[in-house]
């Protein structure tokens, strides 16, 4: 099992392991989408990586709105909401690079979806962590 970084970590430990994976589906992207991307090997390895990622990112939506349901979290509509948000930019890449629009939407520009994957667990996650612990909010 991959080990979460503790920046990372929201104290919940299956949601810390599957963060864990996904953190590493979303680096393994972001280091393909940093290669070569003008040559075929190139955008496949990145389009792979992307596929990986966005798999991992809906097993991992349902699991975590599952604990949350269970929880009665109040934001769960609005968390749900975001996730669709976050699914609905993963899934906008990889069809631009499937329609081969790399040029166009330069790759390495859209790296910020991985930087906004990552912020959600900080920001986001963090709350109904909170919450489930019964920490009070962060101010
Ligand atoms: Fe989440």
């Amino acid at each position: 099992m991959t080990i979460i970084d503790p920046k990372y970590s929201i104290g919940i430990d299956t949601m810390d392991a599957q963060h864990a994976k996904w953190i590493q589906l979303i680096e393994e992207f972001r280091s393909a989408g940093a290669g070569h991307l003008l040559d075929r090997i190139g955008v496949e390895a990145a389009k792979l990586a992307l596929e990986q990622l966005l798999a991992y990112t809906c097993t991992h939506f349902v699991s975590e709105e599952k604990l949350l349901a269970e929880y009665k979290y109040p934001g769960l509509a609005a968390h749900k909401q975001r996730h669709q948000e976050l699914e609905a930019a993963v899934i906008k890449l990889l069809d631009e690079i499937n329609a081969h629009k790399t040029k166009v939407t330069p790759l390495k520009l859209n790296l910020f979806i991985t930087v906004w994957l990552m912020e959600h667990i900080i920001q986001e996650d963090d709350k109904y962590a909170r919450f489930i612990l019964g920490k009070p909010p962060r101010t």
